[in-house]
């Protein structure tokens, strides 16, 4: 039930807002969605590809699974501990698609491990082959990932399912990439340019889906960087209707999009001006230095000058004290 706050406590809202990070990313977010699926189709045995953090994997056992094998080729200390908290939950440390096959066919597929074309092809197809009745549940559906490949691993890629790639981050202000884009700091690269054949997630699906047999239909749910639902049943269909195309879900995946963007535009700004800065304190440093050596050079000029004038005063006080030579008068007259 959402908080909307009451007279009493009229900042429960704000509160519950503060509380969510600034990038809403994860899948755990569609938690009604996957209670609808739930509903509607018998899940006993679920597939989950790219785990990260394991706060969506709870999730399918809690709604009745018995089963989820969580793939994931790069598990942190963290996600290992969350998943040997409960027994339903098992870790499977490889890259999907291969690992497909070495597993019990699942009720329904959750994919969202690497979001290049090749990889989601391969997880589509293996999972349509070999799991013709299975929900599958796609992540990343829109952007930025719908049509420009991202690689967490593209060593492991053949040269002709990558595109030329960039550690330059995609945009909603411009069509390029940019260093103040949504970048994978070492993470991930993206695809240099976006559409074409064979880019991105949904190119995938879509080519996947033209390759099958026919009778399912992908659902979007435009929100949180977009959620696929493939499926032939018309019960699950009919129930995710009032999300599926949401005109008003996906203005507000777009106005999230170019928000977030705009803020890495600004964080990046911010940076490269502090920067700046730092460059400018250093030059009026070593300018300050510079006078300063200057300032004491000056006075020491000036305290020999002194002693100079001293020293010449002093000259000729004596030739005024002593007898006048031949040289004297002669200087003295002129
Ligand atoms: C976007 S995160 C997953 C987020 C998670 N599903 C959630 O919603 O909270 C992607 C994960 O996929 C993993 N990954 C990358 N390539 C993979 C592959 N080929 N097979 C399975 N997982 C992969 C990464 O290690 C990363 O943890």
């Amino acid at each position: 039930m959402n908080d909307y706050g009451t007279r009493e406590d009229p900042h429960a809202q704000a509160r519950a807002a503060r509380q969510l990070p600034l990038l809403l990313h994860s899948l755990s977010l569609f938690r009604e969605i996957f209670e609808i699926v739930h509903a509607h189709h018998r899940i006993s045995t679920v597939v989950e590809v790219g785990v990260e953090s394991g706060q969506v994997s709870g999730i399918y056992a809690e709604l009745g699974a018995s089963a989820v094998y969580c793939i994931d080729p790069a598990p942190t200390d963290a996600l290992r501990a969350a998943l040997a908290e409960n027994d339903a939950l098992h870790l499977i440390e490889e890259r999907s698609p291969d690992v497909l096959a070495d597993l019990p066919v699942a009720d329904l597929y959750v994919v969202d491990g690497d979001h290049n074309y090749a990889t989601v092809r391969g997880e589509m197809d293996w999972v349509l082959a070999n799991a013709p009745d299975a929900v599958i549940v796609l992540h990343d559906v829109l952007w930025p990932w719908s049509r420009r490949d991202l690689y967490y691993l593209p060593s492991l890629l053949a040269p002709e399912d990558r595109h030329p790639a960039s550690s330059e981050g995609p945009t909603v202000w411009h069509d390029g990439l940019s260093r103040a884009g949504f970048v994978g700091l070492g993470a991930f690269t993206a695809a240099q340019e976006a559409g074409g054949e064979r880019n991105g997630v949904l190119t995938a699906v879509e080519d996947a889906l033209s390759a099958s047999d026919g009778g399912r239909q992908l659902a979007v749910i435009p929100a949180v960087f977009g959620v696929g639902v493939v499926t032939r049943n018309q019960a699950l269909l009919e129930a995710l209707a009032p999300y599926r195309d949401s005109k008003l879900l996906s203005t507000m995946e777009n106005n999230r999009i170019a928000l977030y963007t705009r803020v890495l535009q600004m964080q990046f700004e911010a940076v490269a001006h502090a920067e700046n800065a730092d460059a400018m304190a250093e030059t009026i440093a070593s300018q300050r230095r510079d006078i300063e050596r200057r300032t004491a050079e000056a006075a020491d000029l000036r305290a020999q000058a002194d002693d100079l004038r001293r020293q010449n005063e002093r000259l000729r006080e004596l030739l005024d004290e002593r007898p006048a030579t031949l040289a004297d008068r002669v200087l003295r007259r002129r």
